[in-house]
């Protein structure tokens, strides 16, 4: 499974399949332990992701790290992160259509790779990538959704979402992600080693 991953990671961090490769400075194709259990599936690199070389690395980042470890979780030990698009947009704008094409054979190979459990699928890009049929992320968030290799996957709000929104309030974006999370936390431990 390793050696599977490292060569589609090779072939990714090569890659000039369309214009984003040219102004990166690193493709992002990884972070956390590839296991089998739970996966993330974020939107795109941003700046600090681009200059790092790593997911979730700026603060909607470090945000998503202290959820999972809210309730336990953490991404040396229990979860493989990784995004739609490899190579980080211009302005941090969305991925256009022609990028997620060209990149979604590395998204597919990981999926297929490590046939995960559990898939998380963050924000709406993530969504759209995912799930087209859904209508947007605050109807589909919370929900659990048949995926891959008979994987369950769920969509939550992207954290980049709750740092503009601060309420903690009962229903706010900040409360239902804490609802989700420990779901996520309880369908987790129902998996076995
Ligand atoms: N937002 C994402 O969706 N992915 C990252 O890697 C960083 C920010």
């Amino acid at each position: 499974m390793y050696e599977e991953l490292e060569k589609i990671r090779e072939k990714c961090l090569k890659c000039e399949k369309c214009p984003l490769s040219k102004n990166r400075h690193n493709v992002v194709f990884s972070d956390g332990i590839p296991n089998s259990k739970l996966m993330l599936i974020g939107e795109a690199p941003g700046y600090w992701e681009d200059m790092k070389g790593l997911p979730f690395v700026g603060r909607a980042g470090q945000l998503l790290d202290k959820i999972f470890l809210s309730v336990g979780l953490s991404r040396e030990k229990d979860v493989y992160i990784c995004n739609t698009i490899k190579c980080r947009p211009p302005e941090n704008r969305n991925p256009l259509p022609d990028e997620k094409a060209a990149c979604r054979e590395f998204l597919d190979a990981q999926i297929n790779i490590l046939k995960p459990k559990i898939i998380l699928i963050c924000g709406n890009i993530a969504l759209n990538s995912m799930l087209p049929n859904e209508k947007g992320i605050t109807r589909a968030r919370g929900k659990w959704f048949k995926g891959p290799y008979e994987s369950k996957m769920m969509p939550i709000f992207h954290p980049s979402y709750l740092l503009r929104n601060d309420s903690r309030e009962k229903g706010s974006p900040k409360w239902l992600m804490w609802q989700d999370i420990k779901e996520i936390k309880r369908a987790y431990d129902t998996l076995g080693e």
